[in-house]
C-alpha cells in the first residue's frame, strides 16, 4: 500500500487484512513500530475526530506527527491553477504542499468539496492534484467525494459488533441547517457495499446521490455480495433495517444553489432520527454517526443517548483504524 486515499483502491480481501492489523495492533500494541517516523498532517478544513486520532495513532506506534491548519498561523494558501496572485494567499499548494513533505514521512490532507459545481467536485481534482505534489504516502482525511478513515473506521465498528455481512444497511439523510458535502454518504454507501451488506440510501426527493457514487456502490456490492437501491420511503427504508447511518447532506438536484437548497429542506424538519423511527427495525439495530452531529436536528437526544447509539465506538475507532494504515505505510518489513 503506497497511499490510503479511497477503500476502492483496495480488495475486500486487503481491507479484511488491514482490519486483521487493526485489531491486532489493538491487542498486542507495538510501541516503538514507527519510531522516528514523523507525520505532517495539513487540514484546510476543520476537525476534531481526524485531528486528534491520526496524531494519537501515530503516538501509540512510537512516531510523532506536526500539524498545520492553512491560514492560521500560515501564510494563506492559493489552490487554484493559473491565479494570478495578487490578492490574500501567498503560497501556492504548488510549492507549500511539497515543502511540507520535505519534513515528514507520509502526509495527511483534508481538503472539502467546493460545493460549488459537482461534475468539479465528483471529479476530485483539487485533492488529487495536491496528492500527485507528493513523493511520500498521502492519506485522505476527506476529500471532496471520500472519507476512507472514517469508513475503514465505521466497517470495523460493524466487525466489533458483529453485525452479519447480508444485514440491512440503511443509510438515512438527516436534516441540517445547510448543505453539507457528499464525502461521507460517498464513502459509507460504498463500504457498506464492499463488505457485502443490503444497502438502502433513504432519502427526500432532491437529495437523491449522483449516479457515480451509486454505480461505485453497486459495482462494489456486485463484486462482494451485496446490493444497493435508493428510496424516499421512510417506511420501506426502516422496516427490517439492522443498522440506521444517519447523514447530512446538500440537495444534489440544486448543488451549489444555497437558497434553493435551503427552501426544500426547509420542510423536511421530520428527517431528524427519533426512536419512533425504529418501531419495525431490528430489536438490536443500532444508530451510527460520523460525527459532528446536530442534536435535535440531525438526530434526537433520545437515540443518541439511548442503547441503540454506536457513535463513541465510531469515534474511537478512528484512532485503532488509523494506526494500521500508518502501520502499513511506514513500517520497515521484519526479516
Ligand atoms: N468524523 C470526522 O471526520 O470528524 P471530524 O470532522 O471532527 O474530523
Amino acid at each position: 500500500m503506497n497511499h490510503f486515499l479511497d477503500l476502492a483502491d483496495s480488495s475486500r480481501e486487503q481491507i479484511v487484512e488491514l482490519l486483521a492489523l487493526a485489531d491486532r495492533l489493538q491487542t498486542r500494541p507495538e510501541p516503538q513500530a514507527l519510531a522516528g517516523k514523523i507525520l505532517g498532517l495539513l487540514f484546510f478544513n476543520p476537525s476534531l475526530r481526524t485531528l486528534a486520532s491520526m496524531q494519537a495513532a501515530m503516538a501509540k506506534l512510537g512516531g510523532t506527527s506536526f500539524v498545520v491548519t492553512a491560514g492560521q498561523g500560515t501564510w494563506q494558501f492559493e489552490t487554484r491553477r493559473g491565479a494570478v496572485m495578487n490578492g490574500a494567499p501567498a503560497e501556492h499548494v504548488r510549492e507549500g504542499v511539497p515543502v511540507l513533505s520535505h519534513y515528514c514521512d507520509a502526509v495527511g490532507i483534508r481538503a472539502f468539496a467546493s460545493g460549488t459545481d459537482l461534475d468539479t467536485d465528483l471529479s476530485e481534482s483539487a485533492f488529487r492534484d495536491m496528492a500527485g505534489l507528493v513523493s511520500k504516502p498521502v492519506i485522505n482525511l476527506e476529500s471532496a467525494i471520500n472519507h476512507p478513515c472514517q469508513a475503514l473506521a465505521d466497517w470495523k465498528t460493524l466487525d466489533d459488533l458483529k453485525v452479519p455481512r447480508k444485514a440491512k444497511f440503511v443509510l438515512s439523510w438527516a436534516n441540517h441547517p445547510r448543505a453539507l458535502p457528499l464525502a461521507v454518504p460517498a464513502a459509507t454507501v460504498h463500504m457498506a457495499a464492499m463488505r457485502g451488506m443490503d444497502v438502502v440510501v433513504l432519502r427526500p426527493e432532491g437529495f437523491a446521490l449522483p449516479g457515480a457514487i451509486m454505480r461505485k456502490a453497486m459495482e462494489a456490492a456486485a463484486a462482494n455480495g451485496g446490493t444497493v437501491r435508493e428510496t424516499a420511503d421512510r417506511d420501506d427504508a426502516l422496516n427490517g433495517a439492522h443498522i440506521v447511518y444517519a447523514k447530512e447532506w446538500g440537495s444534489t438536484t440544486h448543488y451549489g444553489n444555497a437558497e434553493a437548497d435551503a427552501n426544500l429542506r426547509a420542510k423536511l424538519a421530520d428527517w431528524c432520527v427519533r426512536d419512533t423511527w425504529f418501531s419495525t427495525a431490528a430489536a438490536d439495530c443500532k444508530l451510527m454517526h460520523c460525527l459532528p452531529v446536530r442534536r435535535n436536528v440531525a438526530v434526537a437526544d433520545e437515540v443518541l443517548d439511548g442503547k441503540r447509539s454506536v457513535v463513541q465506538r465510531e469515534a474511537y475507532n478512528r484512532m485503532v483504524v488509523q494506526a494500521a494504515v500508518l502501520h502499513r505505510l511506514l513500517s520497515t518489513p521484519q526479516h
